[in-house]
């Protein structure tokens, strides 16, 4: 079989992958725009750094954990722990945990 033809079978295959982690990553860290409004009105513009933040620096040494997989009281403890692991400023911490209590509906 030809190269080509071997890459073309395996380009279904790739999309597959491609689009599962799409959606995957989107279960875990929701986008900011399928967010329910807050009773805040909340501040999208940090949100959306917030979110940003949360699938790059904070998957550093991990995937981004499902935001859900944890309750807001174990993420009171969670956050400060992880942002110090982070290295992150104090408008970088405040979005993330803006991010993560938004996706807990807080
Ligand atoms: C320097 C590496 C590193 C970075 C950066 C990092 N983490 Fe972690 N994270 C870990 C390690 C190691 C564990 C597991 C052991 C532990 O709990 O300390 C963990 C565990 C977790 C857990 C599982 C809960 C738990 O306490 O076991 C969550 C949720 C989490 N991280 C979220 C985050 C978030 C959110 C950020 C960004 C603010 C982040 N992590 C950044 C290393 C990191």
């Amino acid at each position: 079989m030809s190269r080509m033809r071997l890459a073309f079978k395996a380009l279904p295959l790739v999309a597959a992958v491609v689009l599962a982690g799409c959606v995957s990553l989107e279960i875990a860290a929701p986008r900011v725009e399928t967010l329910p409004l807050l009773p805040s009105g909340g501040n999208r513009v940090q949100l959306e750094q917030g979110r940003t933040i949360y699938i790059t620096k904070c998957a550093k040494c991990h995937s981004p954990e499902p935001v859900h997989r944890y309750t807001s009281s174990q993420w009171d403890v969670i956050l400060p722990d992880m942002i110090g692991e982070t290295n992150l400023d104090t408008a970088e911490s405040a979005a993330v945990s803006a991010y993560v209590y938004a996706v807990l509906g807080q």
